[in-house]
């Protein structure tokens, strides 16, 4: 069988296997989402969103894109926020970054990658702020690693600092921001502690609350 055609006989079987445990499965799924999670992750094919947190369809909203960054003008990610957050009411935002990042790695490289480069600048950026701690690790993996968490921290609080979450927040709404680490090499997730349930710990000229 081609190998494409491979994959739709897959899907059929899944299909299957899912009514066979709940008849009505896709009836439920049709009617309505209502996820608690927004998951912003890396592309990478190694760190399926669902499968990471043991969720079923319906129970995670999903935004991928190379290196799980939030970019102030990225009207993709900034509207899969907005949809999560004013519709579908998540509780929580899960920044997932992952340990061995191709994405993070490319953007330590002096050599050029064509337009991911200026994707992947804003990491450039993160690694000057931060070049002290980095380059004081000299295993050039640690210190990559070190800055996949960096990137993670730095997304939770780009999250913060968009109007959509300090808008939320005004309006009362429960919304926790979390900052995730994963590990391809041990399928586990490390907690980086940089929740954020406010602006408190936002520097003021990042502030909207007049
Ligand atoms: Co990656």
């Amino acid at each position: 069988m081609p190998k494409i055609r491979q994959l739709i006989a897959n899907n059929s079987a899944w299909a299957k296997r899912m009514l066979e445990q709940d008849p009505d499965f896709f009836n439920n799924l049709v009617a309505q989402q209502t996820p608690e999670y927004l998951w912003i992750g890396c592309s990478d094919s190694r760190v399926p969103a669902n499968q990471v947190v043991g969720m079923a369809p319906g129970e995670l909203f999903v935004h991928r894109n190379v290196a799980n960054q939030v970019i102030q003008t990225d009207f993709n990610c900034l509207s899969v926020v907005q949809y999560a957050v004013e519709t579908l009411k998540v509780k929580h935002i899960l920044v997932v970054g992952h340990y061995g990042c191709g994405g993070v790695r490319a953007a330590t490289e002096s050599c050029c990658h064509g337009l991911v480069d200026h994707w992947l600048f804003p990491i450039k950026d993160i690694y000057r702020e931060h070049h002290k701690e980095l380059e004081a690790i000299t295993d050039e993996k640690d210190r990559i690693d070190r800055l996949c968490e960096l990137n993670v921290i730095e997304q939770v609080g780009n999250l913060a600092k968009t109007t959509i979450v300090q808008q939320a927040w005004d309006r009362g709404q429960d919304l926790a921001i979390h900052g995730w680490v994963y590990s391809i090499e041990d399928g586990l997730v490390r907690d980086m502690e940089v929740t954020v349930r406010d602006r408190a710990s936002l520097e003021r000229i990042y502030h909207f609350d007049d």
